[in-house]
């Protein structure tokens, strides 16, 4: 019997939006449901691999054979995947991690004021890609660009910028194929071994479809590149 082609590797992938506390009530977030990152962890899973999915507040069932781990904040998804790197040969960043927190998060609930304006102070949370991609040893490390405009452009400067082996380009100003929905619609970039830049379209299709497709691209692609 011919193994399948996920045997033996270990995926670590990050899905769904993180949570940052204002108040004990209160927090920042976005519209990922952790749709396509569950999708490819089951796809990873299916493909033979074993899978860790670090997923923020999402309400989706774990993928059978899958171990999960649930973290709210940037910061506690980051030290999930800190923990679990060095065991990890492909790193796949599918969660839109809120870019801020805030500086301070208050310790009982804000209250109302005669003011007008309120006015909160952010600050940067850390890039957990980026912190992935910088260490060393490192997990052959996939990124998501999710952009509504210039995407492929945006995503081409985060594969540079961030040190990336590949990234997927993501329109998210189409409702149809980004954040929530069934389906998606993406690009894989990544350069080749003379550092041109390469790229390979998707259709629409259904997130499942495409995270299976996806997935095995993705280990054709680091197996060429570790054989390097
Ligand atoms: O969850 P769904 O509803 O199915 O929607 C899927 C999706 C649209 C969220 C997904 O396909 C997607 O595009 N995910 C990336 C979302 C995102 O935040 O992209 P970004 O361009 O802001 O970030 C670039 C990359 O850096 C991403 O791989 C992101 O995970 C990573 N990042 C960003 C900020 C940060 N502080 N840490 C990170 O690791």
């Amino acid at each position: 019997a011919v193994a399948p082609l996920g045997a033996g590797l270990r995926f670590l992938i990050t899905a769904g939006p993180t949570q940052e506390a204002l108040d004990p009530v209160r927090y920042l977030s976005n519209h990922s449901s952790g749709k396509m990152g569950f999708a490819l962890a089951s796809a990873a899973r299916a493909l033979g691999a074993q899978v860790t999915l670090v997923a923020g507040p999402v309400h989706l069932p774990t993928p059978a054979g899958v171990e999960r781990i649930n973290v709210l904040s940037a910061n506690e998804m980051l030290a999930a995947c800190q923990a679990h790197q060095a065991q990890s040969d492909l790193f796949i960043a599918c969660a839109a991690v809120a870019d801020y927190r805030m500086a301070t998060p208050a310790e009982q609930k804000i209250k109302k004021t005669a003011s007008e304006t309120l006015t909160l102070e952010l600050i940067k949370n850390p890039d957990i890609l980026a912190t992935l991609a910088a260490s060393s040893p490192r997990p052959f490390c996939i990124g998501f660009a999710a952009e509504t405009q210039q995407v492929l452009e945006y995503a081409q400067q985060k594969l540079i910028r961030k040190n990336l082996d590949a990234i997927v380009a993501n329109d998210v100003s189409d409702p149809s194929i980004g954040f929530g929905s069934d389906q998606n619609r993406v690009t894989l970039l990544w350069q080749d071994q003379q550092h041109q830049l390469q790229q390979q379209d998707w259709p629409a299709t259904q997130k499942a479809t495409l995270a299976h497709q996806l997935i095995a691209r993705l280990i054709t692609l680091y197996q060429e590149q570790r054989s390097i």
